[in-house]
């Protein structure tokens, strides 16, 4: 807990303000803010400026068709993702320029060139045909933090095949539940993955999770290296197949599909406030432009950059600024396969100093933890190559905004704190680094050409309320995978024709500050996690007779899940139980929902009207004083709760 004197600290960080240096003014791409009049005078011109500097096959002929809530961008256009990322760069000197930088957790290395990754994707592509995938047919991919990851994003791009990446981490049941939502004809794994020094059995999953469904006609398996045996992968005849088997004789000749602009680049699966995960559409013309023009202002790409965003391929930030938007500005950057703690803690330091890192973007519980474990780590390694810090994922907090500002960027560094989300494909709020003074904690303002602001339930704009983005822009989710109506209700229905991405916010001297989720979606580490998600998985025990799980702030991963559960009759709840079932929830949805906490009891408090208050819940999680309890159909259950939790050791 924060003691008074950090919250003194944390109150003069608010007010302090940042300009950027001037040296990197100077140099940087935008570095005047004539640029948010530019765009904003013609939102649709300024988008369209941004597109024209893709390779079209065809052009559009119209920028923007918009028929609330569905949009269309560069109407009638035909692109190719893949041809963006790659061929685009082939032609000048970009082309023997390092693309990919990939250490492996174990110290292994890859490097590949944009020559020799388009060699591969198209080798991937012609090998993804062979096995009958065609244009329109879903892939899923379960895969490690590994080049292959990349690859096969690239390779489905290439032959029109949207993919659906699911995050190693999540369980079998998470990753059958996603192949079958999409209906998936073919799945991509690998043996295994590093983590921690420990082997992550993907195949294993794979096959548990390919047990379960209908749909998927073969496994393509990337063999990590060193770990065949150690991951216990067996192949199935006539339905998997290697790898490097597939590639070993493919032709490193592709043609990339021509796309419409709306065609489908790819479903990505989030959490929501019901137990099943939407299925989050992007299609091509838009995504691309929208994450091209936002890696290059906002992380102010220049060919001699070595960037590094830490995410995993499985989330949208892996997609969209680790594959997509980097790639189609041809720059140099680092992946990196494991835990920033393995072997020791220095290990994302020394990366940033042996590969000359310049532009690191990360989230802000992976600084908290750097903070925890002491300056000493960082100062290990010469970081003095950096020259630009991003965070992404939840609001940072300005104590680890300083940190990160003094630390990592020795004061000399801007920091762009970048809002969005999987639904808005690309950075939605955010400095941009040439010329925002900025303020920890907050994200200043929208990007160029995007428009957004804080409005009450009626629609009333309010210094303190909801986020809403109030006009259309071209990375913007389409749909929900096979449920229009889930769209329409969860993102459309607050206001007429205004988005609602379901954050607080507030507006502070001009500034922009996120507050974190006003639904029923947790926020931990960096990661969401629907709270029914959360309780389908505990019920579906046949211990539990109901549970209710709330967020409880943590001072590392910003919230952890801590779950109240009601057992049934004859149960006997006690310290076994509660590992039991914090280990079922792994099982079921993986191990970033695993419960911080499980606290029995034999009643959850509800209205007259049999409503869980999950208010009071979060207050007793975070041991603060009960509000009101008028509304209570029993106050007793809440003062045996109180009494039982503040005993618990969680
Ligand atoms: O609550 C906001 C928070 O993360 C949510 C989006 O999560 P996801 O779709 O998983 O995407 C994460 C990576 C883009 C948002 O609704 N969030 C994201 N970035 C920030 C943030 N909250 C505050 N500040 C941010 N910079």
């Amino acid at each position: 807990m924060r003691n008074a004197s950090d919250q003194f600290d944390s109150l003069l960080h608010e007010h302090r303000t940042f300009p950027p240096p001037a040296g990197f003014s100077a140099a940087a791409h935008v570095a005047s803010d004539d640029v948010y009049e530019e765009a904003d005078g013609d939102w649709q011109a300024w988008w369209e400026g941004w597109a024209r500097e893709l390779d079209w096959f065809e052009p559009w002929h119209t920028v923007h068709e918009w028929d609330a809530p569905h949009a269309r961008w560069f109407v009638g256009g035909k692109l190719n993702v893949s041809h963006n990322c790659l061929d685009r760069h082939l032609d000048g000197p970009r082309r023997d320029r390092t693309a990919l930088i990939w250490e492996g957790e174990d110290g292994e290395r890859r490097t590949f060139t944009y020559a020799e990754l388009h060699a591969e994707v198209c080798r991937f592509a012609n090998g993804l045909k062979a096995l009958g995938v065609g244009k329109g047919d879903r892939v899923a991919i379960y895969l490690p933090m590994i080049p292959e990851a990349a690859v096969a994003m690239l390779a489905c791009t290439r032959i029109g095949a949207p993919h659906s990446v699911v995050f190693g981490g999540f369980s079998p049941e998470s990753l059958a539940d996603r192949i079958d939502d999409a209906e998936a004809r073919l799945l991509i794994t690998a043996d295994g993955g590093y983590r921690r020094g420990s082997v992550v059995p993907l195949k294993k999953n794979a096959d548990a999770a390919v047990a379960r469904t209908d749909s998927i006609e073969h496994v393509v398996v990337v063999a990590r290296g060193g770990i065949e045996e150690a991951s216990g992968a067996t192949m199935v005849e006539g339905r998997d197949v290697w790898y490097h088997d597939l590639v070993a004789d493919a032709s490193t000749d592709c043609p990339a599909e021509p796309m419409d602009a709306e065609d489908v680049l790819f479903i990505l699966y989030t959490s929501g406030t019901t137990g099943k995960p939407k299925g989050v559409v992007h299609t091509t013309g838009g995504y691309l432009t929208h994450v091209y023009a936002t890696s290059k202002l906002v992380f102010d790409l220049k060919d001699d950059d070595v960037y590094w965003c830490t995410a995993d391929v499985g989330w949208i930030t892996g997609h969209s600024y680790i594959v997509y938007g980097p790639m189609a500005n041809g720059v140099t950057q680092v992946m990196y396969e494991g835990a920033p703690d393995h072997p020791d803690r220095g290990r994302f330091w020394r990366i940033c100093e042996e590969y000359g890192v310049t532009v690191f973007y990360t989230a802000p519980t992976a600084i908290r933890a750097f903070m925890r474990w002491g300056e000493a780590w960082p100062a290990k390694s010469d970081l003095s190559s950096l020259r630009l810090l991003g965070t992404v994922g939840e609001p940072i907090n300005p104590e680890a905004w300083m940190w990160y500002h003094e630390v990592i960027g020795a004061e000399r560094c801007p920091i762009v704190d970048t809002w969005w989300q999987t639904e808005t494909g690309g950075i939605m709020i955010t400095p941009l680094p040439g010329v925002t003074t900025t303020t920890p904690g907050t994200a200043v303002r929208p990007f160029p050409g995007v428009a957004a602001t804080i409005l009450n339930e009626a629609g009333e704009e309010v210094d303190a309320g909801f986020l809403a983005v109030t006009r259309p822009w071209p990375g913007m989710l389409r749909t929900i995978w096979g449920d229009d109506e889930r769209f329409r209700q969860t993102y459309w229905s607050k206001w007429d024709g205004i988005y609602f991405p379901g954050d607080g916010a507030k507006r502070e001297n001009g500034n922009l500050w996120i507050l974190g989720r006003v639904d029923d979606v947790l926020n931990v580490a960096g990661h969401r996690i629907g709270t029914a998600e959360v309780e389908s998985a505990l019920v579906d025990d046949q211990r539990v007779a109901e549970s209710a799980v709330v967020g409880r702030k943590d001072d590392i991963k910003g919230e952890v899940v801590c779950a109240f559960v009601t057992t049934k009759e004859g149960v006997e709840s006690g310290d076994e139980l509660a590992a039991e079932l914090k280990q079922h929830v792994v099982d079921k949805i993986g191990a970033i929902a695993r419960p911080a906490a499980v606290i029995f009891t034999a009643d959850l408090p509800k209205t007259r009207s049999g409503k869980i208050m999950r208010r009071l819940l979060k207050d007793i999680a975070e041991g603060r004083a009960i509000g009101d309890t008028t509304t209570l159909a029993d106050p007793a259950v809440v003062q045996a709760l109180e009494e039982k939790y503040a005993g618990s050791e969680g």
